[in-house]
């Protein structure tokens, strides 16, 4: 019995070391140590065993196994060693190929731009401010001095929510909403997305404008086109051709529309300008005192100005852009070029 444990680990220790394979060891340890295997086999036959003898074998075979499960033990982890580094020679990578190309993503135009004027603004000393572009007919009119039969209304095609709601039609409640909230002086910039029942090669439902505005003590008209035409040369560059032209709003007086040299023609003329060699950028004016009294600010301390910029258009000089539906498509081909 003790010959026949003696002869089965030799065999046995010979087969562990010559086994190549995970596999072929785990096939080892059935045969052996398996429910139907040697070992199990020269237990069940201890039985026939004289009684005192019973004891030592069973020692000598407790004995047995263990060393042969150490063995097995032993002879995986060498096996699983190898493989690693096996693999790590055979898989090589190589690292000096050119990775695949994958687009980041970009900002939008409009972000762009908007980005860049409160940039402008902001080192001016102007603070940001934003409102509800679902706005009360207050807001948007009534306290612009834009009463509700007032032929301005025409001026700007509007969606109504409702008799007193509509999709904000300018930037410019906005103006309304901060001057109620705080006293002069006030320096503010305001973008936002607007909506007019307009849409042709020049205009979308849906569009985006900054407005500014700056109240304070003793402003001018000369503070107002210092200060526009400092941005539009800091925007623009100090080349482009700037014009101020009278124009009317009714919450402001006196109005100008400022105009800017065509830089998709260079001022010839073509389909983006109507021929004119010119493209309106902005409204602006000083604040018509109407419109301070209801904000309940006193006209005849504070005078100020204010400005609304339509930014697709804005864009579309900046990058020379000659159809302003590009801006809305969101074709990639377009966007990925910002
Ligand atoms: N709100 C005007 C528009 O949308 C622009 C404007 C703003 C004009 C402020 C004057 C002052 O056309």
């Amino acid at each position: 019995m003790k010959e026949r444990l003696q002869a089965m680990l030799e065999v046995a220790r010979g087969a562990v070391c010559e086994v190549e394979t995970e596999k072929s060891l785990l096939d080892i340890r059935i045969q052996y140590l398996g429910k139907k295997g040697e070992m199990t086999s020269i237990m069940k036959s201890m039985g026939a065993l004289q009684p005192e003898e019973r004891p030592i074998v069973g020692a000598l075979a407790n004995q047995v196994k263990e060393e042969l499960e150490q063995l097995i033990e032993t002879r995986l982890a060498d096996i699983r060693q190898v493989e690693i580094v096996r693999r790590l020679t055979k898989e090589t990578l190589d690292v000096t190929l050119p990775g695949r190309g994958r687009f980041a993503g970009s900002k939008h135009p409009i972000t762009l731009v908007t980005e860049e004027i409160v940039e402008i603004f902001s080192a001016l000393g102007f603070g940001v401010a934003e409102g509800p572009e679902v706005e009360k007919d207050f807001y948007n009119f009534e306290a612009l001095n834009i009463p509700k039969d007032h032929p301005a209304r025409d001026m700007q095609d509007t969606f109504y929510v409702s008799d007193d709601i509509v999709l904000r039609t300018h930037t410019s409640p906005v103006q309304i909403r901060t001057m109620l909230k705080q006293a002069p002086p006030v320096r503010v910039i305001a973008p936002g997305t607007v909506y007019r029942r307009d849409s042709d090669i020049t205009h979308s439902p849906m569009f985006h404008q900054i407005e500014g505005f700056l109240v304070d003590h003793k402003v001018t008209f000369g503070d107002l086109k210092g200060i526009l035409t400092t941005f539009i040369n800091r925007f623009f560059g100090k080349g482009v051709g700037v014009r101020f032209r009278p124009s009317f709003f009714p919450f402001t007086e006196p109005s100008a529309e400022v105009d800017i040299q065509c830089v998709i023609c260079g001022g010839k003329g073509c389909r983006v300008c109507k021929n004119s060699g010119w493209l309106e950028i902005l409204g602006s004016g000083m604040i018509d005192p109407e419109v301070f009294k209801s904000v309940n600010y006193d006209p005849e301390v504070y005078s100020g100005f204010a400005f609304g910029m339509g930014l697709e258009r804005v864009a579309m000089l900046k990058y020379g852009v000659n159809d302003l539906r590009l801006f809305f498509e969101n074709d990639i081909r377009f966007l990925r070029q910002f």
